[in-house]
């Protein structure tokens, strides 16, 4: 196992499969450093992606040519790595366009099959990204179930004892759905607590941010359904994963009606196919599908435990380093729950302005903002001794980083203040 540092040569093959590592921007070598809104491609996924569409690709399922017969079993063969990959059956995992719609997909699936119904509760946290509360929230208008949020404290982050609280207050939610990891603050979230003490919610894993550093096992953690999206991981966008335990799945109702979901189809009346065609009606994004294939193949040949060990490393200078500088205010936990990236402000200088130079005069990319999470950063203003901005600059790091990155960044911040602050 490698200390905080790939080897050079480690380095140099991650340099030839990420070419734009090597490219300058406004001057200066490319810092990127806005991974949890997306991460970097890799040419060696760009490459089997390419051969697949070019000699390999046709529609699957429909037809017995050899191209379809082909296309069929790598779409098949992504779905079998999908499901190694997160310790669940292949007729667990759906493909989806990526987390937002596996949210959506669920709400909705959930109240039409009445598993979801008027008057149930729907405990979600104030940490959530949009697309883990807006689903919710506006579905709760339609069907009358309600939404309770387990409360995050002034620095954004969720306590053992605001579980406990939301226990008490909330008692028996009929579904809980949680991030991971939050997009904002990197606080990776407690979920075997969660699990055990909402032991007979239905347990919903927003695995967005995550998932690509951190090995999530479904039948571990007892985790009911599980989304994900495979922009995060290196893989293309538009493609994901919906996982759901078997037996939940066969109860639901599909949320896409069309073609090859369907056994027997009449005028009057429709029976499902077999499960996880049941919830993929319509062509699917069969090269996505295939690349998020690729993609796991290529980080369990780099190595999760190396990859996970490295962002944590990482997670830690990134966040020491930034707690030295007196004029940066950093929101989130103070410990090893924060990975991956960090979120926080310069006192004087609106994130706007942070990021734009950052990326004008140092080549870095951050992301400033509210993130998809304007709730959470009333939160955050709560708990905040600068003028607060209703928004923040993110650093987010993955395998392809180095601690130089950071240290450029705080160069960075450093002459942001100087000059701006
Ligand atoms: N969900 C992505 C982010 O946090 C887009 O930036």
């Amino acid at each position: 196992m490698h200390s905080t540092e790939w080897s050079d040569e480690a380095f140099c093959r991650i340099i030839e499969d990420f070419p734009v590592l090597n490219r300058e921007v406004n001057g200066k070598r490319l810092v990127y450093l806005d991974n949890a809104a997306s991460t970097l491609k890799s040419s060696t996924v760009i490459s089997k992606m390419t051969d697949f569409y070019l000699n390999h690709y046709s529609n699957i399922h429909r037809a017995v040519h050899t191209l379809a017969s082909e296309a069929t079993s790598e779409y098949e063969a992504a779905r079998d790595k999908v499901a190694r990959f997160i310790n669940a059956q292949s007729e667990e995992v759906i493909f989806t366009s990526g987390t937002t719609m596996g949210i959506n997909a669920l709400v909705n699936s959930l109240v039409r099959s009445d598993i979801l119904q008027k008057g149930d509760t729907v405990l979600i946290s104030q940490v959530e990204h949009h697309a883990n509360l807006v689903p919710w929230l506006r579905l709760s208008k339609f069907f009358g179930f309600k939404v309770e949020y387990i409360e995050a404290d002034v620095t954004g982050t969720i306590t053992p004892d605001s579980i406990l609280a939301a226990k008490s207050r909330v008692n028996s939610p009929k579904v809980v759905s949680i991030t991971g990891q939050s997009n904002v603050t990197g606080q990776t979230m407690p979920i075997d607590v969660i699990r055990e003490t909402f032991k007979d919610a239905i347990l919903i894993i927003d695995g967005a941010q995550l998932i690509p550093h951190k090995k999530i096992d479904v039948k571990a953690l007892d985790i009911d359904f599980l989304v994900f999206s495979g922009h995060k991981m290196i893989a293309p966008t538009g493609i994901g994963a919906l996982y759901g335990k078997r037996a939940l799945l066969e109860k639901l109702e599909p949320f896409l009606y069309g073609g090859e979901m369907i056994d027997k189809v009449t005028f009057e009346d429709v029976t499902f196919n077999v499960l996880p065609y049941k919830f993929e009606a319509g062509t699917q994004d069969i090269g996505g599908a295939v690349a998020l294939g690729y993609t796991i193949d290529y980080l369990e040949n780099f190595g999760l435990g190396n990859i996970q060990k490295h962002v944590e490393e990482l997670s830690k200078y990134l966040l020491e380093e930034l707690s030295k500088i007196d004029f940066v205010e950093i929101y989130g936990p103070r410990d090893e729950t924060h990975q991956s990236l960090v979120s926080f402000n310069v006192d004087g200088v609106h994130p706007h302005d942070v990021s734009q130079v950052l990326d004008e005069d140092f080549g870095i990319a951050t992301r400033s903002g509210h993130h998809c999470a304007q709730p959470l950063m009333s939160v955050l203003a709560r708990g905040s001794h600068i003028d607060f901005p209703n928004s923040t600059v993110r650093a987010s790091v993955y395998f392809y980083n180095r601690k130089e990155d950071i240290d450029i960044l705080v160069e960075g911040l450093k002459y942001i203040k100087r000059w701006f602050g």
